[in-house]
């Protein structure tokens, strides 16, 4: 049995990978989550380079009766919980006036409901070990925008929902909080940037330059750079921080 293990959803690319490569640093044991198991394998081989253990469950997180059966085998492998990671997520970024009601519905299942009902199957083992929950939002939830407002609108939700599981952590002594992220250099952020090109009839090297310009910034944020940020909110350090949402984003959002 490891002494502390913490679970990523999302850790088969992009900001999920890269925490779960940074976590292994600090924990003994890694729970990848995510559909594609041979991309969360190549996660497996980065995390096992620090001495970390790691346990690959590949899952869809939208399917209602998963979570339970992930926290479940997590439970059976490790005995414990001391950290949820919930960054799957995968919400197209389509027009208000565009966007069907089912592709809200499988948008607002992954990472709004995916991400409450693992926190609240973990809930028991978090209790147990006092442990901590991150839940990704993302700067979008504080200027929404017609184009992308699912990905605003659930984003919104996620910090609410952190908010509200942190009440109960008050109580139960888990820590819960969100992050807000601006535009992170991921698979996802480059193909909302070239669907961002032929809208404004750029290439897509163009684009790469002229995106962080147009939002304001010097540059794209790091997938590393989030992880680092998540490692802290899940360390003792960061113990007093809960019920918070937190931004980074190169100075994005320019509202107080
Ligand atoms: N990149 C940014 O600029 C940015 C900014 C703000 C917030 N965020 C948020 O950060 C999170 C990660 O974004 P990213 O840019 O790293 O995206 P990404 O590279 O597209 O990674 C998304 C992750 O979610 C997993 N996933 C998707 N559908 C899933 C499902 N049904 N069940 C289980 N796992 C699923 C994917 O793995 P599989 O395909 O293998 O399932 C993948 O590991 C997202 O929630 C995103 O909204 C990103």
């Amino acid at each position: 049995m490891a002494k502390s293990v913490a679970i990523v959803t999302g850790a088969s690319q992009g900001i999920g990978r890269a925490t779960a490569i940074r976590l292994a640093k600090d924990f003994e044991a890694i729970v990848l989550v995510a559909r594609h198991r041979e991309n969360l394998e190549e996660t497996a081989r980065y995390v096992h380079e620090t001495g970390a253990e790691s346990l690959i469950i590949d899952a869809d997180i939208a399917a209602p009766g998963v979570p339970k059966v992930v926290i479940d085998q997590v439970m059976a492998k490790f005995g414990r919980i001391d950290a949820l990671l919930n960054i799957a997520g995968a919400v197209p970024q389509i027009d208000l006036f565009e966007m069907t009601d089912d592709q809200w519905d499988q948008a607002t299942e992954l990472k709004l409901h995916g991400a409450r009902r693992l926190t609240l199957a973990a809930w028991p083992a978090l209790k147990a070990s006092a442990g901590a929950v991150v839940m990704m939002s993302g700067n979008s939830a504080q200027v929404p925008k017609s184009g992308y407002a699912a990905v605003a609108a659930i984003n919104a939700a996620i910090v609410a929902l952190a908010k509200a599981f942190a009440d109960r952590g008050i109580e139960d002594g888990v820590q819960v909080n969100s992050v807000m992220p601006g535009p992170v250099m991921t698979g996802r952020r480059r193909s909302f940037v070239q669907k961002w090109a032929s809208a404004n009839g750029m290439s897509d090297e163009e684009a790469l330059i002229r995106f962080p310009q147009n939002a304001g910034i010097s540059r794209f944020g790091e997938p590393e750079e989030i992880a680092d940020l998540l490692a802290f909110l899940v360390s003792p350090s960061a113990r007093w921080i809960t019920g918070s949402a937190l931004r980074m984003d190169g100075g994005e959002v320019k509202a107080v």
